[in-house]
């Protein structure tokens, strides 16, 4: 057959067994493996019925993700899978699917063409293919709603989300679960199949699809759940106008509206960039120094020191991870209020049945308060989360070099502080990193991973590890100030409020950034995170910045009228006491104009294109500096950091991919003109200039760094 695929005979029942290890990705040489199988199955008279089965861990788990890349830069054409799907619904004897672990995407679609479907209890089944800004593209949006009914269609194509084993079999989208043994299941379904005669064919079954006026609503509620659920993206619109041709069309021409609809979010912007996003996530954890075989810790125990927002978060964290953890605080009172937040966390889950009630019993039980550091010799990792002040954390790492044991690592969730003066204390900054997680820290994926000038290969690798543990994404960072994401942060916060004092509203701001698809505008957000925070930085470090540089005035201004934000009822808006909910504030606009007054700017009316770029080009400029220092290994890091952990829109890939899809030269001479017009903070670092020069982009210099990087190896 192929080496993929492979045909071998149990009494008069065929099976076929796709072997394409991990996850049986649905290649071209595995397609056209099955369909020489199956040809073979059918033009042998001794077999009667007919298998398919995934060897191995699971069922097919999808497409090969690298092969769409190879589609839409011209490079081959796409496997034809319609074609393959229709001869197996054609075959004349029954062919049998046999799912365990995941199918999903191409191989639901495989699965459905098939005649009869059987599934192991804990198999998954799905359409994620809009995760990736797609659609189904081989008939998913024409079979499943014709197994499953068109509003469950619906929301399996438009959402992405998996459908468990009992699930599937509530919508008929398998005919039984199987217990124990899936393949001798398999082989007594198929040859009780034989018995029954004609099979039916997916394509020909209409019971489910309903008529104009009863799907009329659901089309409707499916548009308007995924504009909520997956705000900016098109594939879920064009997802649901697929099953729609189902409903409205005969099969063949709803195939043909499929393929079309297919094709044009494989050639859409905001596809490759989700595709650059998904591979890149594998990607960041590839670090020089780091390999499969770099000794790590293994955490099975942990301690938190700082019960306030950050900590008790990262205390959940572990938690939920299944590793007890000891959370240390200064005083009985901070102590008590940390842990009623973390049992007030607990029970909004199990009201909104994230967790039961069972997990959550078992998850505060695994965490331990203390006052003291008895105990710490335990713990295999200690974060570190007490205030963003160097002192005090130098106090706490000397304590933590006394108690704990010599392996143990020591790291600090400070969000800007210098990592290697936090390690000069110790008699151990090799076991010292950076530990940035993202608030609220039970919720947000990103785990900064900041290395020290010392910090060993070994600990880096255990902290990547430890992230996949915590089910974070783990990205490695060079140590400055703010590291990557804040950092970058920072001017991204200065263009908005420059934007204000130059004649922007506050909600113009954060609307033109919300629509650009940013999880919050930036104002907004500052309002949530508390204004105080940046004001004590910004104190802390004024003896550090240039003199004669125009530096924002009015969140200054706001801090001092003790408007912090939502937790003090105002700060950029002001707050609804009973809900926060978010009002333009006219105090706020007259700061604004006394503030731009007394700076002499003369204010104007501002566009949400002026809005959008001064703020997102402010971010790959400090962005394309961070590369140029080595602080990030790739400019895909950097991407991830923001999606992750800042709320960048994942269809637009992120800071740095986004200014390849407008073009480097362009964003490159915007550039250079607001450092014309606003001062040099905008000087275009040479990385940015050459790579627009030489008509490339951020993830040509990944390519590249990655060959250099490979190169080294060697
Ligand atoms: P917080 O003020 O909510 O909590 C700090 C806690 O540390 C307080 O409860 C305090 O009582 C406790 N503490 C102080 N000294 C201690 C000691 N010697 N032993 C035990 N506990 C002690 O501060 P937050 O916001 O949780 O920040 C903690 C760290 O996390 C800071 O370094 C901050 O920069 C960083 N961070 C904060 C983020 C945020 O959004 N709030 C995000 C990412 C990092």
């Amino acid at each position: 057959m192929s080496e993929s695929v492979s045909l071998t005979k149990d009494g008069e029942i065929a099976v076929i067994t796709i072997d394409n290890p991990p996850v049986n990705a649905l290649s071209a040489e595995v397609a056209e493996g099955i369909r020489a199988a199956l040809e073979a199955a059918q033009n042998d008279l001794s077999v009667k019925a007919i298998v398919l089965i995934g060897a191995g861990r699971t069922f097919i788990a999808g497409a090969d993700i690298k092969e769409f890349g190879k589609i839409t830069s011209g490079e081959k054409g796409g496997p034809e899978l319609n074609l393959l799907l229709q001869n197996i619904e054609d075959c004349a004897k029954p062919v049998v699917c046999a799912i365990h672990g995941t199918g999903f995407g191409g191989g639901l679609e495989v699965a459905m063409a098939c005649h009869y479907r059987i599934a192991a209890p804990d198999a998954q089944v799905g359409q994620p293919e809009v995760k990736l800004g797609l659609i189904p593209g081989a008939g998913g949006t024409q079979r499943l709603p014709r197994l499953a009914g068109i509003a469950k269609a619906v929301e399996m194509c438009a959402l992405g989300d998996p459908v468990s084993a009992s699930e599937a079999l509530k919508f008929g989208i398998v005919d039984t679960i199987v217990d124990g043994d899936l393949r001798q299941g398999a082989l007594a379904f198929a040859r009780e199949a034989v018995t029954k005669g004609q099979p039916p064919r997916t394509r020909e079954r209409s019971a489910k699809l309903g008529d104009e006026r009863s799907n009329a609503p659901i089309f409707a509620a499916g548009r308007e759940l995924a504009g909520k659920k997956a705000r900016g993206m098109i594939a879920p619109l064009r997802a649901i106008a697929a099953v729609e041709a189902a409903a409205k069309l005969p099969f063949k021409e709803g195939l043909d509206r499929e393929t079309e609809l297919f094709r044009e979010c494989l050639f859409s912007e905001q596809s490759k960039a989700l595709i650059h996003v998904f591979l890149g996530e594998r990607e960041v954890s590839k670090i020089p120094g780091v390999s499969k075989d770099t000794p790590t810790v293994e955490v099975r125990k942990a301690a938190v020191v700082g019960a306030g927002t950050m900590g008790s978060g990262i205390a959940m964290v572990y938690a939920n991870a299944g590793v007890p953890v000891l959370l240390k605080e200064a005083s009985q009172e901070m102590l008590d209020r940390g842990l009623g937040t973390i049992r007030r966390n607990y029970a909004a889950s199990a009201e909104r049945r994230r967790f039961t009630q069972e997990f959550v019993d078992q998850r505060l039980e695994l965490i331990r308060p203390s006052l003291t550091y008895d105990d710490f010799a335990e713990a295999d990792i200690v974060v570190e989360a007490v205030f963003e002040n160097m002192e005090l954390k130098k106090g706490v790492f000397s304590e933590l070099d006394k108690v704990c044991k010599p392996d143990a690592i020591l790291a600090s969730n400070t969000s800007s502080l210098n990592i290697d003066e936090i390690a000069s204390v110790t008699g151990r900054p090799h076991q010292v990193i950076g530990h940035h997680f993202f608030a609220p820290p039970n919720v947000m994926r990103l785990l900064e991973i900041v290395r020290g000038g010392a910090t060993s290969n070994e600990v880096v690798a255990s902290s990547l590890a430890l992230a996949r543990k915590l089910g974070k994404t783990g990205v490695v960072v060079g140590n400055c100030r703010g590291f990557v994401g804040n950092r970058m942060y920072a001017p991204y916060q200065r263009e908005a409020q420059f934007l204000v004092e130059e004649g922007a509203t506050v909600e113009q701001v954060d609307d033109a950034l919300y629509s650009f698809g940013m999880a919050m505008g930036p104002l907004a957000a500052g309002d949530l995170s508390g204004l105080d925070v940046g004001w004590r930085i910004r104190k802390e470090y004024q003896h550090l910045e240039p003199k004669g540089v125009r530096r924002p005035l009015v969140a200054d201004r706001l801090c001092q009228l003790q408007r912090f934000g939502q937790k003090t009822g105002a700060g950029w808006y002001k707050y609804d006491p009973s809900d926060r909910t978010r009002m333009p504030d006219p105090e706020v606009e007259k700061i604004v104009e006394e503030c731009a007054r007394a700076a002499g700017i003369d204010r104007r009316s501002i566009s949400d294109h002026e809005i959008v770029e001064r703020t997102i080009y402010a971010l790959i400029t400090e962005g394309a500096r961070i590369l140029e220092e080595g602080i990030a290994l790739r400019a895909v890091d950097i991407d991830i950091i923001y999606i992750y952990g800042y709320g960048f829109p994942a269809h637009r890939g992120g800071p740095m991919w986004y200014a390849g899809t407008v073009g480097l030269k362009e964003v490159y001479d915007r550039i250079r003109q607001f450092r014309d017009q606003h001062g040099d903070f905008w000087e275009p670092p040479p990385l940015l200039r050459q790579l627009a020069e030489r008509g490339k982009t951020f993830d040509d210099f990944d390519k590249e760094r990655v060959l250099q990087l490979r190169a080294q190896k060697h």
